[in-house]
């Protein structure tokens, strides 16, 4: 066995092992009453993406006076919308969904970090004060670019 087959062997039982924990912490805690991710969201099929109501154009969508909400998918190895902008002072809930592979929807500098599971739909809400722009990152591996992964969040005076 040379080294790159151990390699190999690794990465695929670390697989196993992050897609285990992540089943125990999504199933357990459901079991449990403890809500992860999305609980509340119905599921919705990843390859359908495309025609449903909410993802099928990823979007900010203005809901109430300084409402906002933001459909966001994420995918390998973007996000859509690439710059998701919503105004000052509004409060802006994400829901955000992944169309392949695990990712996560991490804007930098703020508490908005979330686990993006195809089939799942993550929501959180947050409220923007300031104007700024953040960068938005993949914190999960999700191949070979997930470095690289990365979008914007401008808050716009
Ligand atoms: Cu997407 Cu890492």
């Amino acid at each position: 066995m040379n080294i790159h087959s151990y390699e190999k062997l690794w990465l695929i039982a670390s697989m196993v092992l992050i897609v285990g924990f992540i089943a125990t912490i999504t199933y357990g805690a459901v079991g449990l009453g403890i809500t992860m991710v999305g609980d509340d969201e119905p599921t919705i099929e990843p390859g359908e993406l495309s025609d449903d109501e909410r993802f099928g154009e990823p979007r900010v969508e203005q809901v109430g006076e300084n409402e906002y909400e933001a459909y966001v998918v994420a995918q390998t190895f973007i996000f859509q919308p690439d710059v998701i902008e919503v105004p000052a002072n509004s409060e802006v809930t994400f829901y955000v969904t992944a169309r392949d592979v695990i990712h996560s929807f991490s804007v930098v500098g703020t508490n908005v970090n979330t686990m993006v599971i195809p089939g799942e739909v993550s929501e959180m809400t947050v409220e923007f004060d300031e104007p700024g722009e953040y960068g938005v990152v993949c914190n999960e591996y999700c191949g070979s670019d997930h470095h690289n992964m990365e979008g914007q969040l401008h808050v716009i005076p």
